[in-house]
C-alpha cells in the first residue's frame, strides 16, 4: 500500500480511537463486587508501595479499598461526571484525599507512567486499544490486572477464577510489563516468525 494509504488508515484509526474514547457509553458502568475486587489486589500482591490506577473506577471503590485495605496510593480516573464527583466526594468522606485521587477525563489520554498495577474492569476490545498506551508507558515490572475480559495479544502470567459474595464467577488476569529489551525481543520474535 502507498505510504498516502497508510497515513489514511492511521489517521482514520486515531479518530476512532478518539471517538471512542469520548464516549462514555463506550464501557458500561458495572461495579467490581467488593469480594472479588479485594481478591483481584491481593491476586495483583499490592503493597503500600504501590501506586494502582484504575482506569474506568466507577463509584471508586477499587482505588478506595486498595488504600484502606492494602495501604498504597491509589488514582481512579473516570470519563462519567457523576460516577467521578460521587467517587471524589467519597474519598474526602473517608479522609482518604491524600492517598486516593480521582480524576475526570478519559483513560487514553491519562499518563500513566507512575502506575505500578493498573487494574481493569473494561471489554476485551477496550483493552485492546488500550494495550499501546499502557506499554509505552507503564515500567518493567508494572503488574495489570483485568476481570473477565483479557488483554488480547497479552500472555497472561497468571488466571484465576474467584466468587463474588454472591457466589458469582469471575475471571481475574494477570499480566506483567516486561523490561524493554525482553519485549523488544519478542516482537523481534515475532517478527521472524510472520
Ligand atoms: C465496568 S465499569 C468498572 C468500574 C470500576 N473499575 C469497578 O471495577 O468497579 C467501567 C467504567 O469505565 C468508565 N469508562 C468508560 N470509558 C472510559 C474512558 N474512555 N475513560 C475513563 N473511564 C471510562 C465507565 O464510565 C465505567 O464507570
Amino acid at each position: 500500500m502507498p505510504i498516502a494509504g497508510w497515513r489514511r488508515c492511521a489517521s482514520l484509526l486515531a479518530r476512532c480511537r478518539e471517538l471512542f474514547s469520548r464516549s462514555p457509553k463506550g464501557v458500561p458502568y458495572c461495579p467490581t463486587p467488593f469480594a472479588v475486587a479485594r481478591q483481584m489486589l491481593e491476586f495483583a500482591s499490592v503493597t503500600p508501595g504501590d501506586v494502582l490506577y484504575d482506569l474506568g473506577s466507577g463509584d471508586g471503590r477499587v482505588a478506595i479499598l486498595a488504600a484502606q485495605e492494602f495501604g498504597c496510593r491509589a488514582v481512579g480516573v473516570e470519563i462519567n461526571g457523576k460516577l467521578w464527583r460521587e467517587s471524589s466526594e467519597q474519598a474526602r468522606r473517608l479522609g482518604l484525599e491524600g492517598q486516593v485521587e480521582f480524576r475526570q477525563g478519559s483513560f487514553f489520554e491519562t499518563d500513566v507512567r507512575a502506575a505500578t498495577v493498573v487494574t481493569l474492569y473494561l471489554l476485551t476490545a477496550t483493552n485492546g486499544a488500550l494495550q499501546f498506551h499502557l506499554a509505552s508507558q507503564l515500567r518493567a515490572g508494572a503488574r495489570v490486572v483485568t476481570v473477565d475480559y483479557p488483554v488480547p495479544g497479552w500472555r497472561a502470567e497468571q488466571q484465576v477464577e474467584v466468587k463474588s459474595e454472591n457466589n458469582v464467577s469471575y475471571t481475574l488476569f494477570l499480566y506483567r510489563r516486561q523490561a524493554a529489551p525482553a519485549v523488544e525481543a519478542a516482537t523481534a520474535a515475532r517478527l521472524r516468525e510472520v
